[in-house]
């Protein structure tokens, strides 16, 4: 793929790796200073300290295409909102639940063991999803997290840079839109014409779709991609889309299974992600004064004095905490006539059972949130019918 062997060493191989790697995190508007400045330093110092520098108001720098059809002028800070008549301002359809700092830093990563060849299945090509992401993007060997440890590792020997972040992130949140939507959706026409309740589902899967959607949206504010990663983004929605379609049809139980996996390594991700800004492996993140966009302040509202890219990622990385823990419990349920526990009120003295999904990494069984019914009584046998006599 595209960035195959950036990662090594990108001004002692040659500048034009590093132009392809701006491009792909989206910063074809930055290539002089990637060819210009950046040498010895990496894409990463040239690249993101333009845009801590003038956060707004970044010069018109002339750019030769190589790997982007993105011209300079439409590289934007944000997507501004369109001016109306009217309209003041549109707040988001969801509004956010927020998190407690405790809450916040109360994520840890977590593993649901594999209990059913059906989670296996699931469990495998998550990892194999996540081997071919590393490749796709550019992720060394070095920078792979230890491999003989996929359900606990977060560290991994060299740090990925900014660049390699924003890279891998909005690619991974494109991508994470996907499932919630399609779940819903056909929730939503099965309950049309099957003349059936839902049971609460449906507005839990949307709402994970938007909030993914919430993710990529606040990414893009900081990098806009190059054609090449928007036509892997096209590719990749066109696949991974009529998959989850069809696996949902197939087998939910599994589809959330897998979507629960994904969202362990999303934790895991975000988890080394916090770590490495904490360490200073992230010199521009790290700085208390490169603040988050404004539309992630909106969303997630974040109080003065905690909009820092730390502060940013632990609500993200909550919210795949939330992802995790809602699909592994909807995959124990019974899908078709189980409420969903997460939106459902409980009985008097039995709220003790209502879930918190970003507390258990490996979700809630059935038999916690939904409860075991009693073993139905055994009927009175009834008289046998005319007809049975006539067979007896
Ligand atoms: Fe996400
Ligand atoms: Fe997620």
């Amino acid at each position: 793929m595209m960035s195959f062997g950036v990662t090594k060493n990108i001004c002692g191989r040659s500048s034009k790796q590093a132009v392809r790697l701006g491009h792909a995190a989206g910063l074809s508007l930055y290539q002089p200073y990637i060819i210009g400045v950046a040498c010895p330093a990496t894409v990463r110092v040239a690249t993101i300290s333009h845009h801590l520098a003038a956060p707004r108001q970044r010069p018109f720098v002339a750019s030769t295409r190589t790997f982007s059809t993105t011209t300079a002028h439409q590289l934007r800070d944000v997507f501004p909102p369109k001016d109306t008549p009217f309209v003041r301002k549109t707040p988001p359809a969801w509004k956010h639940p927020g998190y407690t700092e405790e809450e916040l830093l109360s994520v840890t990563p977590g593993h649901r063991p594999p209990q059913t060849v059906g989670d296996w299945i699931a469990w495998k090509l998550v990892r194999l999803a996540r081997w071919a992401t590393d490749l796709a993007t550019g992720i060394g060997r070095e920078q792979q997290v230890d491999m003989k440890n996929p359900t606990t590792s977060v560290v991994a020997a060299k740090p990925l840079t900014e660049a390699q972040w924003l890279i891998r992130l909005i690619f991974l949140e494109s991508i994470a839109g996907v499932p919630g939507m399609v779940a819903g959706m056909l929730r939503h026409l099965h309950s049309l014409r099957r003349l059936k309740r839902d049971n609460g589902w449906i507005e839990t899967l949307l709402e994970e779709s938007y909030n993914e959607r919430m993710h990529l949206l606040t990414l893009m504010t900081i990098s806009e991609p190059g054609w090449f990663m928007k036509t892997m983004i096209l590719g990749a929605q066109g696949v991974f889309f009529n998959a989850m379609f069809l696996s949902y049809l197939v087998s939910p139980r599994i589809t959330h299974r897998f979507v629960g996996y994904l969202e362990e390594e999303a934790v895991h991700t975000y988890t080394r992600l916090i770590r490495e800004i904490e360490q200073g492996d992230l010199p521009k993140w790290s700085d208390p004064g490169f603040e988050v966009p404004e539309i992630a302040v909106t969303y997630w509202r974040l109080p003065e004095g905690k909009r820092t890219m730390r502060d940013l990622f632990l609500y993200i990385r909550a919210d795949e905490a939330v992802h995790r823990g809602v699909n592994h419990t909807l995959s124990n349920l019974k899908q078709k006539e189980d409420p969903n526990p997460f939106v459902s009120e409980y009985k008097v003295g039995q709220e003790g059972h209502k879930p918190n999904a970003a507390l258990k990494p490996e979700g809630y069984e059935r038999e916690e949130v939904i409860g075991v019914e009693p073993p139905s009584a055994p009927s009175a046998p009834s008289a046998p019918s005319p007809k049975a006599y006539l067979h007896a």
